[in-house]
């Protein structure tokens, strides 16, 4: 049998991943019909928008969207249409960790996974390559083989890929055009194979055939899974460091710079900050965690438990700093917190250090301030609902209050804290900022984007992670 020529795509999942992945797709490969599917109205509605008003925020994402959608680039709720017509079908729904139950706090909900699948198993009336994008545990795609095969119709086959998603949130687009890889896990089967040669084979369109790994399954979506625990665990060992310069006056930005140069370490995630934050990192390192324990690994489990402590430390940490630093309390004192989104470049909050810092500001009875250029309020609102389930909105917008630029969050405070890494906040007048303090004016970085000698000569009383005044 010749692998199938891919000529229509279903993606189940119009978010972060499935929507900017298939619209690349859809740019990439003129002749391949591309339809994203999502239960949520709303979102497809936001894809949809005349005005191009997407759902996400991403950079040089609207300019794909306007070249492709409504030529071969479409978005809709009508999953069961989607899954119909496609030869080759992508899932990409969520994954979050579970919240209660067996595993509750580490392992993977793939209830969505089995959802879709299920999906599948029941619209279909043709073959299918049905594609493994979300990030699941090692051998879920048997158990998605499974539920397809008992419930086929006759002349129906299904053949399942693991093809994990690599792209960075805020560089989704670049990563998109110029992955380092493209990853295909598949049986190693003569069918196994030719369904990795038809999906390589839309690849292909744009990605140079080297940079097209082609792997067993298994090997495929435990990639995913270490790559991010290595990524994360680069940023846990270079804030577990930052600790001890602060502690003796070393300087993290010259020691990673140092260490970096070392061609066997590379000096790409060495950058300290108040933490990682983001969708990924955290649930997969959690999900590695379970999976080592249900191995009976309990040394590995602990080994990468670590990186997510080292985590929490470094938010708790840098909270603590701020509160010794203002004389040790904040009660009743203005803090003003730029950016909300766990990095630049996205309007993304999930796990989100920012959220973290501002509960605890909130717990130490300060009245914070939060500008963001990208967040939506009423996100940011139902993210600190979130952290604070005991407390009711209306309590939390009396401690709370969202501004829309980061001169009035600024006004009157006692002190700044930088949370994310947005490009404006270098570039922002701050001996304007410093006028409109209260003083002293302290401002802390979280992210090392300020030069810190040039605010402590306009007056601010700065405070970096990674850098100690005692010694
Ligand atoms: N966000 C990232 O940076 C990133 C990067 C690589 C991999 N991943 C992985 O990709 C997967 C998706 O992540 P995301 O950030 O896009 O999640 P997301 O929550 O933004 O999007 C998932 C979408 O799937 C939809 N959905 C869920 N079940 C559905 C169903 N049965 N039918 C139709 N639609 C359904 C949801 O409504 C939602 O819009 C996760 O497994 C994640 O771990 C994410």
């Amino acid at each position: 049998m010749a692998p199938v020529k891919v000529r229509k795509i279903c993606c189940i999942g119009a978010g972060y991943v499935g929507g900017p992945t298939c619209a690349v797709i859809a740019l990439k490969c003129p002749h391949i019909t591309v339809t994203i599917v999502d239960l949520n109205k709303a979102r497809v509605d936001a894809w949809n928008s005349p005005d191009f008003d997407l759902p996400i925020y991403e950079p040089g994402l609207e300019d794909v969207v306007r070249q492709a959608r409504g030529k071969n680039l479409f978005f809709s709720t009508d999953v069961d249409k989607g899954i119909e017509e496609a030869d080759l079908i992508f899932v990409s729904v969520n994954t979050p960790t579970k919240k209660s139950g067996v595993g509750a706090g580490f392992a993977a909900d793939l209830n969505y996974v089995e959802l879709a699948t299920r999906r599948i198993a029941a619209v279909a009336n043709s073959s299918k390559i049905v594609v493994e994008k979300s990030t699941v545990p090692c051998r879920t795609a048997e158990s998605m083989r499974t539920i397809l095969e008992a419930n086929s119709k006759p002349n129906c086959r299904f053949d399942i890929l693991s093809n994990p998603e690599f792209l960075a949130e805020g560089t989704a687009i670049q990563d998109l055009f110029a992955p380092d890889r493209v990853l295909i896990g598949s049986l190693q089967t003569p069918e196994g194979k030719d369904a990795c040669e038809a999906l390589r084979s839309v690849y292909a369109n744009w990605v140079p055939s080297e940079r097209i790994l082609t792997v067993g399954l298994w090997s495929s979506e435990l990639s995913k899974l270490a790559a991010n625990a290595m990524l994360a665990q680069r940023i846990s060992s270079i804030n577990a460091l930052s600790a001890i310069c602060e502690a003796t006056g070393a300087n993290i930005d010259e020691v990673a710079y140092a260490v970096g140069k070392d061609s066997r370490v590379g000096p790409k995630f060495l950058r300290a900050s108040v933490g990682f934050g983001g969708s990924c990192f955290q649930k997969d390192i959690l999900n590695l965690v379970y999976l080592s324990e249900s191995l009976h690994l309990p040394e590995v489990a602990a080994y990468w438990r670590q990186v997510v402590e080292m985590n929490e430390y470094q938010k708790r940490r840098f909270s603590k700093r701020v509160v010794d630093t203002l004389f040790n309390t904040i009660t009743g004192k203005k803090i003003a917190v730029l950016g909300f989104a766990f990095k630049a470049d996205t309007g993304d909050t999930r796990e989100s250090a920012a959220i973290t810092l501002i509960k605890n500001f909130q717990a130490e009875k300060a009245f914070v301030t939060i500008y963001d250029p990208q967040v939506p309020h009423a996100q940011i609102w139902e993210d600190l609902k979130e952290a604070s389930p005991h407390l009711t909105l209306e309590q939390i917008q009396k401690q709370v209050t969202i501004t829309s630029s980061a001169v009035e969050a600024c006004n009157k405070a006692e002190a700044v804290v930088i949370a994310t890494e947005w490009k404006e906040f270098r570039e922002i007048d701050w001996q304007d900022i410093h006028s409109r303090m209260s003083k002293p004016a302290f401002l802390f970085d979280g992210r090392l984007l300020v030069d810190a000698e040039k605010l402590r000569t306009i007056g601010f009383k700065v405070t970096t992670i990674g850098r100690g005044e005692v010694l």
